[in-house]
């Protein structure tokens, strides 16, 4: 009741007046599990026209459309296919398919002049996410990759934290997280064959962590990274009862760990995992000079607070403890996800800057590409990115 009385007092920052006068044209490349996701937030947005899907599974983009009703939608054996048919006068696409298409996929439609939303990881190579920045700088179009969790106001709070100063300089943060047991073979083996995902726990979840934290401190340049990977449960035939044989197709790592130094004199502590004999390999913490903070770890690691976090602050002397209780709906994933393809579709119609631009995922691939080069080299690297 109380809670209720306090709400009508509150600000409704989303409600914004859409123009529906002329539709957004959207096609949606890759029809497996995500999509569904893309295609349910873009059927809650009033201007949005969802003219054409693509899948490289025959039938695949067909059955996708049909179990919605949606019939009349355009369907393509390939994202080329798809995006070669001028007809269809797209003016954005979705692109939900496994890591390893996401470069050729995001490439070939800004060479087409077609704006994108890229699924999380962005890619799998740092070479790769290079090739896409210089397509959507020749493009001039809207590039914004898939992370949800950014329009969570928790993760916004955290950001605000630091923004404010209460923290003082950082100089150490802790992140990551995994489960116990969830490497995600529900539908197959598309997370774990080299030949789709290319990148296993490090690229799937790793990429929010390392997110989440460089966000909030305005994404620094990385500078080295020692970086370790390792396979020792989707390896084993015995993980996965009712699929044995899943254990030969596992290709990428369930485990990945890394100490990261960033330009500003900031040590970054990274672990995750698809599966471990743990809980949780620990919270996220972010350590400075006049403060620190606590974000609870989750159970199920998808790049959300797993509860309230704890403000650390001396004041006046004394040792403080501030609890700042989880924010509203912040981790509902149907509502994260209709804001992400809201804000991405804002960017569209209005020429405005992508909500999660590349300028800034390109260092959290970096990082990546580093965990995965230093594991194999066995030791530290330089992290260097090309000019584009
Ligand atoms: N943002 C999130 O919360 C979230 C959640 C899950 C997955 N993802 C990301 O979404 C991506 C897809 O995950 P998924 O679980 O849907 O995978 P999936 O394997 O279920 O589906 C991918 C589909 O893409 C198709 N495909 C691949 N290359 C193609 C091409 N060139 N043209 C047309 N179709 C192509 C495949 O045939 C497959 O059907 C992954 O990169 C994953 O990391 C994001």
């Amino acid at each position: 009741m109380a809670a209720s009385i306090q709400d009508r007092f509150k600000e409704n920052t989303e409600q914004t007046v859409i123009d529906t006068s002329k539709k957004v044209r959207v096609g949606i490349i890759g029809t497996g599990w995500i999509a569904e996701a893309h295609l349910a937030s873009y059927r809650n947005q009033p201007d949005v026209e969802i003219v054409a899907g693509a899948d490289l599974v025959e039938g695949k983009a067909e059955a996708f459309f049909k179990q919605f009703d949606m019939e009349g939608v355009k369907c393509y054996r390939s994202h080329a296919e798809m995006l070669d048919d001028a007809s269809l006068n797209l003016d954005a696409v979705s692109i939900c398919t496994y890591n390893r298409t996401h470069a050729e996929c995001a490439i070939y439609a800004l060479k087409k002049g077609i704006n994108v939303l890229l699924e999380k990881p962005m890619c799998v190579t740092l070479e790769e996410a290079v090739e896409i920045c210089k397509a959507e700088k020749e493009s001039g179009k809207v590039l914004s990759i898939g992370f949800q969790p950014r329009l969570d106001e928790n993760m916004k709070m955290i950001k605000k934290i630091v923004e404010s100063g209460r923290l003082g300089k950082i100089y150490y943060i802790q992140t990551g997280g995994g489960r116990r047991r969830g490497i995600p073979t529900p539908y197959g083996t598309t997370f774990i064959e080299d030949k789709t995902a290319g990148i296993g726990a490090l690229g799937d979840i790793g990429c929010y962590s390392l997110d989440m934290v460089l966000n909030a401190i305005g994404y620094p340049k990385p500078l080295t990274v020692s970086g370790y990977k390792s396979a020792f449960f989707g390896t084993r035939p015995d993980y996965y009862p009712t699929h044995p044989e899943y254990a030969e197709k596992f290709e990428v790592d369930d485990f990945a760990a890394a100490f990261i130094r960033l330009e500003g004199d900031i040590i970054l502590d990274f672990r995750i995992a698809w599966a471990m004999n743990l809980d949780t390999p620990g919270d996220t913490i972010i350590l400075g000079t006049e403060g620190g903070l606590r974000i609870p770890s989750t159970e199920c690691w998808n790049g959300s607070v797993g509860g309230e976090m704890t403000l650390y602050q001396e004041i006046c002397g004394e040792q403080t403890q501030t609890k700042i209780p989880v924010i509203g709906d912040g981790t509902d994933f149907n509502k994260l996800f209709d804001r992400k393809i809201r804000s991405f579709l804002d960017a569209v119609k209005n020429h405005t800057p992508a909500p999660v631009p590349s300028s800034q995922i390109i260092y959290n691939q970096a990082i990546i590409d580093g965990i995965f080069k230093s594991a194999e080299a066995g030791r530290e690297i330089e992290i260097t990115i090309p000019e584009f």
